[in-house]
């Protein structure tokens, strides 16, 4: 089938790479003319593992292609999937503006029937908001051109999206048409997907931020529960393995640390929280998920400040920026609010992470930007693993210790063993575990 694809980010360029792969012609427009041109110089730009070999692969191909000509595609294609972005507005609520403007061109483009997609995240009831968008460019035109829209959330998670892409867990199609729902069967015939789920869009538009708030709140329990497990002399990493042996929990999301990051969990959760407000209903149990995040990465570094007695003129290293390993991606990452508290204490920072200090460095350009973590912890008071980059979990710790003026270790992502580390010498502080 031929489909169009508007939105040329991690979704839209990884969704488009999984219909390529699975024998789809894809075409993906995006408004942003560099993103644009990188892609058709073969060019990812961001970091995710696989597919920039497999852009190359398929526009070598033929089976894909990258526009900034969204009316084009849209009249090229039967079925077009939006993969725009939907960002936290101040309130907490989803943005729905960008989802607004690329409803209207396909209005204002489309020629005949089309079956259009949300793939994007969106507050329940978007998909009928699309719907009456595009009728109301159409009377504009004064057309009435035939047109379903669908919700198709997506899964995938950074890091790991081309084989979340390629062969999914689950697909959740929300349809109220008989036709598009066939539509979109076959495009996902070739899927090898033990779970294809149909049901109404406005079910589908909840499950997706009803999976997501879900996996955050197993985080936030982790975390509190981090907290208490503190003071008691309990360790959290031994109670998250003895909880997950009960396969009805279940080991996966029950690794406490400091906080989730990422372009996802923090905003869908504050908009799954707002959504019930507006209509007059507190989700306590969301809400309480979004304020143990807020502050979880504050409560570990005030009792790493007191461990070291204090972060003023203290040369401390950070390892890890991006929100988690295998992605450049430092949106909403934990490292940004350490950076931010060791400013204001005054402390000397250096960091480093293999992918995403680029980005960093936009943010925060007066601090020291390091190459390799050995120099980055060379004289360093401390060390705050951020992010547990295999390059800091397989590091040579015994030669960190040589270079290091002081052996302090507060692991955010519980990610050394305490008893190795103590056996090396270091002062090891994790998320609640026993010193
Ligand atoms: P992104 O910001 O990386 O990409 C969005 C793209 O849409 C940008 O390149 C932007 O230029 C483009 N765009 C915006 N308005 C446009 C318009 N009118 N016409 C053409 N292009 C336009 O976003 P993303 O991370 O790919 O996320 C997209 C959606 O998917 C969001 O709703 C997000 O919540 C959801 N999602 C993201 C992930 C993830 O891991 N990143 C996973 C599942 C779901
Ligand atoms: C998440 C979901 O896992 C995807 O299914 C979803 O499609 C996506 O959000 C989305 O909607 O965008 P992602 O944000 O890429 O994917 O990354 P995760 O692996 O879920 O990690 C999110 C954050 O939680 C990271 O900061 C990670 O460090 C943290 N985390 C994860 C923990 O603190 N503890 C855990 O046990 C697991």
């Amino acid at each position: 089938m031929k489909i169009a694809i508007i939105g040329a980010g991690y979704v839209g360029t990884t969704t488009a790479a999984a219909f390529a792969h699975h024998g789809h012609e894809v075409f993906v427009a995006d408004n942003n003319q560099e993103k644009i041109k990188a892609f058709q110089r073969l060019k990812v730009p961001f970091y995710e593992d696989g597919l920039e070999e497999a852009l190359k692969e398929f526009i070598q191909k033929n089976l894909l292609s990258f526009t900034t000509d969204i009316k084009q595609i849209i009249q090229g294609c039967e079925v077009i999937f939006l993969a725009v972005g939907t960002p936290s507005l101040t309130t907490g609520e989803a943005d729905l503006s960008y989802i607004k403007e690329a409803a209207k061109e396909i209005g204002r483009y489309m020629n005949d029937y089309k079956v259009i997609v949300i793939k994007s995240t969106v507050p329940v009831g978007t998909v009928n908001y699309v719907q009456e968008v595009i009728q109301d460019e159409l009377k504009a035109r004064k057309s009435n051109i035939p047109f379903d829209t669908v919700s198709n959330p997506e899964f995938l998670r950074e890091g790991k999206a081309m084989e979340d892409a390629i062969d999914p867990e689950r697909i959740v199609i929300g349809s109220d048409s008989e036709r598009a729902e066939t539509i979109m069967r076959t495009i996902y015939k070739e899927f090898r997907c033990p779970n294809i789920m149909c049901t109404s869009p406005k079910n589908a538009e909840m499950i997706k931020y009803a999976s997501n708030s879900f996996l955050a709140a197993k985080i936030s329990f982790m975390n509190e529960l981090a907290r208490l497990c503190d003071v008691l002399g309990v360790d959290v990493a031994e109670v998250s393995k003895g909880m997950g042996l009960d396969s009805r929990i279940g080991h996966q999301f029950l690794q406490a640390g400091i906080g989730y990051g990422g372009s996802c969990f923090p905003k869908d959760t504050k908009a799954l929280a707002q959504i019930a407000l507006q209509r007059n209903l507190s989700l306590g149990i969301v809400e309480a998920v979004c304020a143990v995040n807020e502050t979880q990465a504050q409560w570990f570094l005030e009792k790493a400040e007191n461990a070291l007695g204090s972060f003023s003129g203290k040369q401390i290293t950070v390892l890890g920026l991006t929100f988690k390993p295998d992605t450049d991606d430092i949106r909403e990452a934990s490292s940004l609010k350490i950076i931010d508290y060791l400013v204001k204490k005054k402390a000397l920072i250096s960091v480093f992470d293999p992918k995403g200090m680029e980005h960093v460095k936009k943010l925060f350009p007066g601090i020291s930007y390091k190459t390799d973590p050995l120099q980055a912890l060379t004289n360093a008071d401390a060390a705050i693993i951020a992010t547990e980059w295999k390059q800091f979990t397989e590091l040579d710790w015994k030669s960190a210790k040589k270079v290091m003026a002081q052996p302090y270790i507060f692991d955010g992502r519980n990610s050394l063993d305490p008893e190795v580390m103590k056996n090396l010498g270091y002062v090891y502080m994790g998320v609640g575990r026993p010193p």
